[in-house]
């Protein structure tokens, strides 16, 4: 196919999920809430939490191997691994360096991505530029997260929100005028650093915390999400020559029902067109987008020539978007 454009498509997809689930009757006996209050407001029915011993890197292992297995690709083919990750298992090695070790990905490059749930999205634009570059064939795209160690299950404003988990996509080049990764939009805004982060965690100190704790403005990062996922979303779009009419399936982050609604309302999108398993995992930070994509494939929601588009946002604040044409 000499003279078609080279893109990236997604070759495979995988997931992996803890086994112990968290419903909202079990935090109901932990703080002050309410299995009504968590529904309406967020649209989380349970989120899984991982077992002791049970890492970041370990769902990161499991779900790139499933994507490896649907790809049909050996190991040594992929040359880079690209996780997205707020609770890697150590600052390093890298969870990628570990998942390179579990798959026996031996000819891969190894790169964690901090953007917080963004961070799925910003390791698919990198894998896409890769490839479109030239430079590679393979790229394995996680996100990972083991959220329950970064939780304060005192504070009832964020501990009903998170769940663990991971998914991972492998990008593959394909030459293509038409199919495949069309567009992406990448975004932050530094200003906004107050409304979301995670007490100690690097070399600042938070004498007034004691712990690694996620905090948050939920009001405020609510009205962020909107907006910027929002934008995100046209940007892609427009920058592939379409509208919202045109896409098929929007997969959005999932941090709150209230959110994904108020981003489709925006986009004129029905709720057929919107992938929504929040109810199921809660808020798993970077694997949400992996994890969903792969629970649309398997309901069969993606079919060949289909237009999606992923769509993020987190701590940063970080935002983006892609436009895939499936094949
Ligand atoms: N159970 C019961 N009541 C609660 C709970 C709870 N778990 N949490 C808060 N409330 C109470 C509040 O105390 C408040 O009570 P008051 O009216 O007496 O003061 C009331 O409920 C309303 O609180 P709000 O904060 O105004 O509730 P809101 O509708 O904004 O919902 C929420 C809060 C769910 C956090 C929402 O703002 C949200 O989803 N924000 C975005 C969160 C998000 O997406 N975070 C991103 C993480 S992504 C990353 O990068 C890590």
């Amino acid at each position: 196919m000499s003279g078609c454009k080279l893109t990236a498509r997604v070759s495979g997809v995988g997931k992996a999920l803890p086994e112990r689930r968290l419903t909202n009757a079990d935090l109901e006996k932990m703080v002050d809430t309410s299995d009504e209050w968590i529904s309406q407001r967020v649209g989380i029915k349970e989120r899984r939490i991982a077992a002791e011993g049970e890492y970041t890197s370990h769902l990161a292992s499991r779900a790139a191997a499933d994507a490896l297995k649907m790809s049909g690709l050996k190991a040594e083919e992929i040359d880079l691994i690209l996780v997205g990750t707020s609770t890697p298992d150590m600052v390093y090695p890298s969870v990628a360096c570990q998942v390179q070790k579990a798959l026996g990905a031996v000819n891969a490059g190894v790169l964690d991505i901090s953007a917080a749930c963004t961070g799925f999205i910003y390791g698919a634009s990198l894998a896409w530029g890769m490839i479109k570059a030239g430079c590679m064939r393979n790229v394995l795209v996680i996100g990972s997260e083991v959220n329950s160690s970064v939780v304060n299950w005192k504070d009832r404003d964020t501990c009903i929100l998170f769940g663990d988990g991971a998914g991972a996509a492998i990008f593959s080049a394909h030459e293509s005028e038409t199919e495949g990764v069309l567009s992406i939009k990448l975004g932050g805004d530094g200003n906004f650093d107050e409304l979301l982060y995670l007490t100690n965690s690097g070399c600042r100190p938070f004498p007034d915390v004691a712990g690694r704790y996620i905090m948050m403005q939920g009001n405020e990062v609510f009205k962020q999400a909107v907006r910027n996922m929002y934008e995100c979303a046209i940007n892609v779009l427009e920058g592939a020559g379409l509208t919202a009419a045109d896409v098929s399936l929007l997969i959005p982050h999932q941090a709150n029902t209230r959110i994904i609604g108020a981003v489709a309302k925006r986009l004129g999108l029905p709720d057929e067109k919107v992938f929504v398993n929040i109810a199921d995992y809660g808020n798993t930070s970077a694997a949400t987008i992996p994890i969903a994509l792969c629970e649309a494939l398997e309901q069969g929601r993606l079919k060949k020539g289909d237009v999606l588009v992923i769509d993020a946002f987190g701590a940063g604040l970080t935002f983006g978007a892609m436009a895939i044409r499936w094949t």
